[in-house]
């Protein structure tokens, strides 16, 4: 330590030559996490089991919010260095292993294996304290951190069956980093047609059963599909990087929602399997512009999912189960965050004229698909937190109102 300080104090007048070498080592380390989470954006939609499909989509929201807070640190720091999501024309090295493993277990495995060079790499970018101002070292401590987390969080992770543990091979063998054209399924779960209407069965089921089944039909048709759709958009979307902050912050909730709907049904005694898969969010929201694909997922989906989760929570409540209420209580409140991140980015591409149209549009879209549009509540509070204006609500109201009636 002495004597780094005493190396410090004498570089006098070459001490643009160590600024430029710290931003230069912050620079490399977040080349090597991209390395790792550009290809897990693709490698997590083809993951077919759900639990190796989470803990997959784990490790890369860590990946990003590292790569986040290195890229503000590298900002701050005078440079402009921007990650390039988009898989890099001759991918090489261990990020082409990651691209090309066959299995989740494989795909873990590799990922720890480089774990400890990454380390490595945090330790060197930090090994000459006196240069390294405190808001950098911060930044090199929490990289560590969530690197190690990552390591904890595969290591605690109940293995899928081996038999389903199959990560499916990248569509085009000359771009092994892109997305699929459709995204794997869990084999234990029976795939719906793409035309087939989508409903809980609920009525027919025991009460005991009900609030697993629910969970389960959650995690399926909707939290995996969500998680796909953020690898999906942070990958091909041009928006600018605060966006694929938005949507890596939507990562973490559905992951979140994912790993608790899927320890809910468990704990619930429904086995892995009762509730339908469904690929109908993919293929829906497979359009050139992503301000529609914003407006059926979010905008007027995760909308559609607050009234749904504000809904839950009344109905769980009335019958006496807190846990079950709880659960979706906090979900509700992240979806107002969902659908304001996606309104945000809509309104951020579409005058204001043209946003009805675009909700038109995705009505039309949802209806191809059999993903119903119409209102299941009212929640004007929510919205207004959500992004949406006065005359929208009024919108949803009417509409609310129509269903209503219908059921009268
Ligand atoms: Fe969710
Ligand atoms: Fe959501």
């Amino acid at each position: 330590m002495t004597e780094t300080l005493d190396a410090w104090t004498t570089i006098d007048g070459d001490s643009e030559h160590y600024l430029g070498w710290r931003v230069e080592r912050l620079r490399s380390l977040a080349e090597r996490l991209l390395a790792r989470a550009v290809p897990l954006l693709s490698v997590v939609p083809r993951a077919a089991a759900v639990e190796t499909k989470l803990v997959l989509a784990d490790v890369l929201r860590r990946d990003i919010e590292a790569i986040d807070l290195l890229r503000t640190r590298i900002h701050e720091l005078g440079d402009g260095w921007e990650p390039a999501w988009t898989p890099p024309e001759r991918p090489a090295g261990a990020a082409l292993d990651l691209a090309r493993a066959t299995t989740g277990t494989e795909v873990l495995r590799r990922l720890a294996d480089g774990a400890g060079e990454l380390r490595r790499a945090v330790d060197a970018a930090g090994d000459l304290p006196a240069v390294l101002d405190e808001p950098t070292r911060d930044v090199l401590a929490r990289v560590r951190l969530l690197l190690d987390q990552s390591v904890a969080a595969a290591a605690r992770t109940t293995p899928a069956p081996e038999e389903l543990d199959v990560v499916a091979a990248p569509a085009d063998p000359a771009r092994p980093m892109s997305q699929p054209p459709l995204p794997a399924r869990d084999a234990r779960f029976t795939l719906l047609d793409p035309g087939t209407p989508i409903k809980h069965p609920l009525a027919e089921l025991a009460p005991a059963a009900q609030a697993g089944y629910v969970a389960q039909w959650l995690l399926i048709s909707l939290e995996i599909p969500t998680i796909e759709f953020c690898c999906r958009a942070i990958q091909t979307y041009d928006f600018p990087f605060a966006f694929v902050r938005d949507m890596n912050r939507q990562l973490w909730d559905e992951v979140r929602h994912g790993q608790a709907f899927l320890q809910h049904s468990l704990a619930m005694d429904v086995p892995l399997g009762e509730a339908p898969a469904t690929l109908q969010l993919w293929l829906a929201t497979d359009v050139d512009q992503p301000e529609l694909a914003l407006a059926i997922h979010q905008r007027l989906g995760e909308r559609i999912g607050i009234e749904s989760a504000f809904s839950h929570v009344r109905l769980w409540r009335g019958l006496g189960d807190d846990r079950t209420a709880e659960l979706f209580a906090v979900v509700a409140q992240d979806e107002i965050g969902h659908v304001a991140i996606g309104n945000r980015w809509v309104r951020h591409r579409s005058a204001s004229e043209d946003v009805p149209r675009l909700d038109e549009r995705a009505r039309e879209r949802r209806a191809e698909f059999s993903i119903a549009s119409v209102p299941r509540g009212f929640e004007p509070e929510a919205y207004r937190r959500a992004g949406f204006t006065d005359e929208e609500i009024e919108l949803i109201r009417l509409a609310y109102q129509d269903v209503q009636r219908a059921a009268a």
